[in-house]
């Protein structure tokens, strides 16, 4: 049953609107083919969440697709190879979730028969399976009366509602007004279309509300300045830190690439030799930082921006006869850079370097 209070506003608006303005998107069971008996597929739907956290649904789409086509079903990936996950999602960022990926897929291979669990406890059971990807596969792939959040959600619980609390503080309260509007019929369907809504018409700058569904409800709308919500408490600024890359390239076109270590920022991935990244302005950034003599000429920096700190990497570059032994790496031909797991980071640094090293510029 859905518990309805005089505050909270009817879903039915907004069901309504997403039966005629949902977006068509690879992993979604739209309106239409559920009418036909079409079913989610819980793989899907868990894959597409886990790639679009942090990430837009432009940049996933194609990841997606690689990801199907190579690993049909949830078992394939659990017996895929790490190296091979990482090279596949590579340019996606966030490398965390790749490893849990994995591991989450070997847990539903081993532990479950293959199967996903069908429940929201059931699923935040499984590795790396946190808040939000339970509430959203447990909703949208097994149609259970979740409550889901993402930014885009915020977003609009934040309008229809003026919370003036500024987040992350008013999320718990938010996540009580989802929990609220969520209908017992359509969970999945609900969440899907809020999170629509957010993307197209309840978007942060200049929102189209003559076209929103809770026109008539939202109470930001009222106060005439609905981009005043969702009120952020004010940002930190990144802290910058600062290192050194070195790409060095043989006559016959190898490069010098080595493997980081597991764990922690872009643990396992693949990157050129680079220096420790401090916040010393004095760090290593010279070509005495180099792993080897060499050459080594200033190509310029790539500034590029994590989640906690702002990377400012000086690129080296080295025009070699031949390889040089190192006890480290490995040289791998320019011509093979597509096939590599190099995160986002390190396809800047290259390019840099050697400018027609991508041919596309994917991530
Ligand atoms: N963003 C994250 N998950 C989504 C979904 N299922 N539909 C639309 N946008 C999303």
């Amino acid at each position: 049953m859905t518990i309805t209070t005089l505050d909270t506003p009817s879903a039915t608006p907004l069901l309504d609107w997403y039966d005629r303005h949902h977006r068509d998107l690879p992993w979604r069971v739209t309106p239409g083919m559920a009418a036909r008996g079409v079913k989610a597929d819980p793989y899907h739907i868990w894959l597409s969440e886990v790639m679009l956290q942090q990430t837009t649904v432009q940049a996933v789409k194609p990841y997606f697709a690689r990801f199907l086509e190579r690993w049909p079903e949830v078992t394939d990936l659990a017996a895929a190879e790490n190296d091979a996950v990482m090279a596949a999602w590579a340019g996606l960022g966030y490398y965390a979730r790749a490893r849990n990926l994995k591991k989450c897929a070997e847990a539903v291979a081993k532990e479950h028969g293959g199967i996903f669990p069908d429940t929201e406890e059931g699923l935040r059971s499984l590795p790396g399976i946190g808040d939000y990807t339970a509430a959203a596969v447990a909703a949208i792939a097994f149609n259970r009366q979740a409550a889901v959040m993402d930014g885009n959600v915020e977003r609009v619980i934040s309008r229809l509602y003026a919370i003036a609390t500024p987040l992350p503080a008013a999320k718990p309260m938010m996540k009580e007004k989802v929990a609220l509007m969520t209908p017992a019929a359509r969970p999945g369907d609900f969440a899907q279309a809020m999170m629509d809504l957010g993307a197209t018409i309840c978007t942060p700058k200049r929102p189209a509300c003559s076209l929103c569904p809770f026109r008539d409800a939202c109470k930001a709308l009222k106060l005439s300045d609905p981009e005043f919500f969702p009120v952020k408490a004010a940002k930190k600024e990144k802290p910058v830190r600062y290192g050194a890359a070195f790409i060095a390239v043989t006559d016959d076109g190898e490069i010098l690439l080595r493997q980081r270590v597991a764990s922690g920022l872009l643990g396992g991935m693949t990157e050129v030799p680079t220096t420790a990244w401090t916040a010393r302005t004095d760090g290593e950034t010279s070509a005495e930082a180099a792993p080897f003599d060499a050459a080594w000429q200033a190509c310029g920096t790539v500034i590029h921006v994590f989640t906690h700190f702002e990377l400012r990497l000086s690129i080296w570059r080295a025009a070699i006869a031949a390889k040089v032994g190192t006890n480290d790496g490995w040289w791998e031909p320019v011509t093979n850079l597509e096939a590599q797991a190099l995160p986002t980071v390190m396809k800047k640094a290259i390019a840099t370097a050697i400018p027609l090293a991508f041919k596309t510029s994917k991530g």
